[in-house]
């Protein structure tokens, strides 16, 4: 994002974002109060837009400052401004009432942005409601079958995993550790470890989309060290899921590691490996979203022991908005 004007539905709502001069991220509504063209469509006049079609002005707080053809700018004439925070290297928006805008809910990312981590990101547009993600990541045991030889291994779908739920800080973390397991692709390539490895997995959930899987993966046997997981690589994906509409999502990722900072041999083979995985993913997704759309809604499901992580995401969500 950068001082041309782009265009992005989320949740819903048509929105413009662009940066004003000094750098700052802006969001207004993406529809003219005159005759709602998009404001996208416009032209940014230092930190202003101006409506492509008949020219009115709105500057970065939504304020209409120009009306051609009169004098007198109406009072009501205002695109609705969402509060956004840059942090991370991600940009984070309020979507809602602005009232309540809190960036103390943002939520940690700072790997992304941290000199002891090397992060890769990317986005992919996914043709699905984001439901349908968390499902599928709140339960890995799918890496097994989906990502087979790439990230999974047979190990994952067989190992059982803890589930925890912490309703004060609207938290749901699922845990699996697995010893001496086989080193897939995804990990064989970027630390040079060979199976066997040590593999844990501790997933971290934070409403309202928000998903941090903590890897730890080292040689077989690799001592952990008093703070519980020295030794070995360490990992985390990141997973920023953001509704686009009903049926559709923006899934923004990343990749962050504390090992080879600097070799981008590593960093081009975790871009590019983690692409498949998103790839496959969004290809089983698109397939569901098709079938779920085309049935009644409620239809049955049958859920078991792997929804754990699921099940309890849906529940927080459900609690905090009901
Ligand atoms: S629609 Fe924007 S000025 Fe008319
Ligand atoms: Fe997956």
């Amino acid at each position: 994002m950068g001082r041309k004007l782009l265009s992005r539905t989320i949740c819903g709502e048509p929105i413009v974002f662009y940066r004003s001069r000094d750098g700052r991220p802006v969001a207004l509504a993406d529809r003219c109060v005159h005759r709602r063209y998009p404001l996208s469509l416009g032209r940014l006049q230092d930190d202003s837009i101006e409506c492509g079609y008949h020219g009115f002005v709105f500057d970065c707080s939504g304020a209409c400052t120009f009306v051609p053809g009169q004098d007198r700018v109406p009072r009501t004439a205002r695109v609705p401004s969402y509060q956004v925070v840059e942090r991370d290297k991600w940009i984070w928006i309020w979507i809602g009432d602005q009232s309540e805008a809190d960036p103390a809910l943002v939520p940690d990312a700072h790997w992304l942005d941290d000199p002891e981590w090397a992060s890769v990101e990317d986005m992919a547009y996914s043709p699905f409601r984001y439901g349908l993600l968390m499902d599928n990541l709140m339960d890995l045991s799918h890496e097994t079958y989906l990502h087979a030889g790439l990230i999974g291994t047979p190990e994952i779908a067989r190992t059982p995993f803890t589930t925890h739920v912490d309703d004060a800080r609207n938290r749901v973390t699922f845990s699996r550790h697995m010893e001496a397991v086989a080193c897939p692709p995804f990990y064989e390539k970027t630390t040079g470890y060979t199976t066997p490895i040590d593999r844990w997995q501790d997933v971290a959930f934070q409403p309202p989309a928000f998903w941090v899987n903590n890897v730890r993966v080292a040689p077989q046997g690799t001592p952990v060290g008093p703070n519980g997981d020295e030794g070995g690589a360490h990992v985390k994906i990141l997973h920023g899921l953001t509704p686009e509409t009903e049926n559709s999502t923006w899934d923004f990722w990343a990749v962050v590691r504390d090992f080879a900072l600097d070799d981008d041999s590593v960093s081009q083979a975790l871009l590019t490996m983690n692409q498949e995985v998103v790839q496959q993913d969004l290809d089983a997704l698109t397939v569901l979203e098709q079938v779920v759309a085309s049935e009644p809604p409620g239809t049955q499901e049958l859920s078991v022991e792997i929804d754990a992580g699921g099940l309890a995401a849906r529940a927080m969500l459900r609690k905090i908005n009901p």
